[in-house]
């Protein structure tokens, strides 16, 4: 399963998600590759791990060390630097199969050994960057790996992802099996769920989003959420005061966090979560045609000539089809 955790900043990204690996780590004793892919990077301190600038996703080297080692032997795709957002596996391409690729081992932090949880962290602005590019691009490497990806019960990706709408940019809501929406009973939070909702259906993949609330106090609070995003939600989440005090102690999140009753809320979330409402096939038929909208513009036809070749109609997601599978 891919599940990625969106929503407006400050809705609680960071925390679902570091509380849902813990969950998939302690209590279900999964493999997971989390990956952060907001500016603000949180993911690794919530886990209590320390990033090395070096493996940020961000920087061109490790972006083009990953594009080469997932390109493996695709000749659809000439180059690393012919990559776009949209840019699908074909034959001979590497698939991402397991929480300790080989391909991607020298830019994960490990979080975790048995089971295995290792992070990848995109990264935000560079000193160059300022000014210059726009996050959408940083992101770019992300979604290369998510559509060069396939899950397995023992193996899940979760993505902590860029706050708002960003998400929306390119291909990232197609990249997943399930989209956690976070709400929290404010205002300012239901109004970006109600504008994701209306991107996703526009987009065709609003039967992936699932809606949790976030600091709920009462049932007023999901009253509130439900009725203003005009969606009924999966679950909710209290209001926690001894989260506040625990990553004021510096704690991370997890350990006695994690009690019955957040174990049960992450239960149904993975329950919620299970069966793909679109299957990899259509996904990936969905991404193909993005593809092609993509190829149409005028800064892909001058930067990255025509890429409607990159498009192998044969390719399927079966693991043993890979180029090279180890
Ligand atoms: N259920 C909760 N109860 C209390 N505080 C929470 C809860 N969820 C998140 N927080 C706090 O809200 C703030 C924003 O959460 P965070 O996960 O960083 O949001 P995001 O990643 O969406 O920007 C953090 O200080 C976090 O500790
Ligand atoms: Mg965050």
């Amino acid at each position: 399963m891919k599940i990625a955790f969106v929503g407006k900043g400050g809705s609680g990204k960071s925390t679902l998600s570091s509380l849902f690996i813990r969950y998939l780590q302690n209590v279900r004793k999964r493999n997971v590759l989390a990956i952060d892919a907001d500016l603000n990077m949180n993911l690794a301190g919530l886990l209590g791990v320390t990033i090395d600038e070096q493996t940020l996703m961000a920087r061109p080297d490790v972006a083009e060390s990953i594009r080469n080692f997932l390109k493996g032997g695709n000749k659809r795709v000439p180059d690393v630097s012919k990559f776009l957002p949209t840019t699908p596996p074909g034959a001979g391409s590497n698939l991402v199969c397991s929480a300790q690729e080989p391909g991607l081992q020298p830019f994960c932090v490990n979080v975790s050994q048995s089971p295995i949880v290792n992070l990848l962290t995109v990264g935000s602005y560079d000193k160059d960057g300022i000014g210059q590019t726009c996050y959408h691009s940083h992101l770019f490497v992300a979604e290369n790996i998510l559509s060069h990806t396939v899950t397995s019960p023992d193996f899940t990706i979760v993505c902590d992802m860029v706050a708002g709408t960003d998400a929306f940019a390119y291909s990232m809501h197609l990249q997943f099996d399930a989209i956690v929406l976070i709400a929290e009973p404010t205002p300012e939070s239901t109004e970006v769920c109600k504008l994701y909702m209306d991107l996703a259906r526009q987009c065709g993949v609003d039967k992936l989003i699932h809606l949790v609330g976030n600091k709920v106090e009462d049932a007023d609070d999901i009253e509130f959420i439900s009725k203003t995003v005009d969606k009924k939600l999966l679950v909710s989440v209290p209001a926690m005061p001894k989260l506040k005090k625990a990553r004021q102690r510096g704690e991370i999140v997890g350990g006695e966090l994690l009690d019955p009753r957040l174990t049960q809320v992450m239960r149904i979330i993975e329950n919620g979560a299970q069966l793909p409402a679109i299957s990899p096939a259509q996904r990936l038929e969905m991404l193909h045609k993005l593809h092609l909208k993509l190829n149409e513009k005028q800064w892909v036809q001058l930067g990255y000539g025509d890429v409607a070749d990159q498009i192998d109609p044969d390719f399927q997601y079966l693991p043993h089809l890979a180029g090279a599978i180890k």
